[in-house]
């Protein structure tokens, strides 16, 4: 079996943070899988700047207020007992072999929800029924119409009842380190492949167990992704001429909660809300489209400026602890996601590695609103925002 733990590395439990599981992660999967899972666009500037405006805002911590704080969190007029979630992840059968449906079964057991993404290895119903009431579906919208209507539609027979239509990707994104690495589908053996399978044995006895990975979700309308860049095949999927009539399109075929992932600009949050959303999902897609995107926590400011208090927002792009969950709530967030934090946490032990990244997130949001002396998630708000004006980074 696969699982035991090799001569002289640790076990999983002794890894701290998701830093440390992102580097157990690295070691274990091809190098192809840990580009595709870490990389981001162009000289990735979007990525490294969602780190630095993370690290840039300081929180304020306030003592002697004995509180036990109450990380649960209201969504959509439902209590999840965490502010997080597991953001859609396609093609996470690449970076571990049954990834999707380890998070969605850590989804049920700690309540958090679990996104489900068009392009996912696992089919929506799958991640539907592991994660109980929790799965959520992310829309790519296709250029078929009677695409659209039958994934929502299926999404809906399945029990979920929130979905996310993304709409950064109007092209993929220029991934160079999917190009260097020659990441194509479905697998094709060569010196390279194989010599990244002999030096990944763990992974590729999971993945010679489970088979390559596809796109269930999409296999019945096309099937076709033959030597295609995975990013190749999403461009030809996905429609490239969204407009706001087709948001309001999907308002009226989805019954549920309809959130627009993907804002940046606040005027497009505004024009979201117009079109029927019911929260604001601000992403820069983990850095993954765009060099010279915003970080997403700065985006996050400028939405909430711009639409006021009321409406839904949530947020993702960076979010690798506790602690930036606090900074994001500080901003605005009523609620943040991650993708990158839970994959390499399924890439760094499968099952258990999973379980692990959701432990230590929800430990140190935790420990994060002790530290602040706040009684619970619902009232971080602002005041906890080091704002010192002797502070030279909150300086500007
Ligand atoms: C490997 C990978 C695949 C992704 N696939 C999708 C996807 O299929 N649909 C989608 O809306 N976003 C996708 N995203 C973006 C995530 O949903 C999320 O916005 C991003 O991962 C957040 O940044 P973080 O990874 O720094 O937490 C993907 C991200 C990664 C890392």
């Amino acid at each position: 079996m696969v699982r035991r733990i090799p001569r002289g590395e640790a076990p999983l439990r002794s890894l701290s943070c998701i830093h440390d599981l992102a580097r157990r992660a690295k070691r274990r999967i091809p190098a192809f899988a840990w580009g595709y899972l870490d990389g981001g666009s162009g000289e990735e500037g979007g990525l490294r700047r969602n780190r630095e405006r993370l690290d840039s805002v300081l929180l304020k911590p306030r003592f002697c207020t004995g509180v036990r704080p109450d990380c649960s969190a209201e969504l959509f007029g439902r209590r999840y007992a965490q502010p997080f979630g597991i953001a859609p992840v396609g093609m996470g059968g690449l970076l571990w072999p049954g990834a999707d449906l380890a998070l969605a079964a850590e989804a049920k057991r700690h309540d958090l929800p679990m996104v489900a993404s068009t392009v996912s290895t696992t089919a929506l119903e799958d991640i539907a029924q592991a994660a109980g009431g929790n799965a959520w579906f992310q829309l790519y919208a296709s250029r078929k119409p009677e695409i659209n209507r039958d994934l929502l539609e299926r999404a809906w027979a399945a029990g979920i009842r929130v979905m996310a239509v993304t709409v950064d990707v109007p092209m993929a994104g220029d991934r160079r380190r999917d190009v260097r690495n020659r990441f194509v589908l479905p697998f094709r053996p060569g010196p390279r492949f194989a010599w990244e399978v002999l030096t990944h044995p763990a992974w590729a006895l999971a993945t010679a167990r489970h088979g390559s990975p596809g796109f269930p979700n999409l296999a019945r309308y096309s099937g076709e992704v033959d030597g295609q860049t995975l990013t190749a095949f999403i461009s030809s999927q996905i429609k490239d001429d969204l407009g706001w009539d087709d948001i309001r399109h999907f308002r009226q075929l989805w019954p549920g909660k309809m959130l627009i992932k993907g804002i940046l600009a606040p005027e497009d949050a505004a024009l979201a809300l117009d079109a029927g959303a019911d929260g604001i999902w601000v992403s820069n897609h983990g850095g993954r489209q765009q060099d010279s995107a915003p970080a997403a926590i700065d985006a996050l400011a400028a939405i909430r400026a711009e639409i006021g208090p009321g409406p839904v927002v949530v947020m993702d792009s960076g979010i690798r602890s506790g602690e930036d969950m606090a900074r994001a709530r500080v901003m605005g967030a009523d609620f943040v996601f991650s993708g990158r934090s839970f994959y390499y946490g399924a890439a760094a032990g499968g099952q258990a590695g999973a379980a692990r990244a959701v432990e230590l997130l929800a430990s140190d949001l935790r420990r994060t609103l002790t530290q602040l002396g706040c009684p619970s998630w619902g009232a971080l708000d602002g005041r906890w925002r080091w704002d010192g004006r002797d502070s030279p980074d909150n300086r500007g």
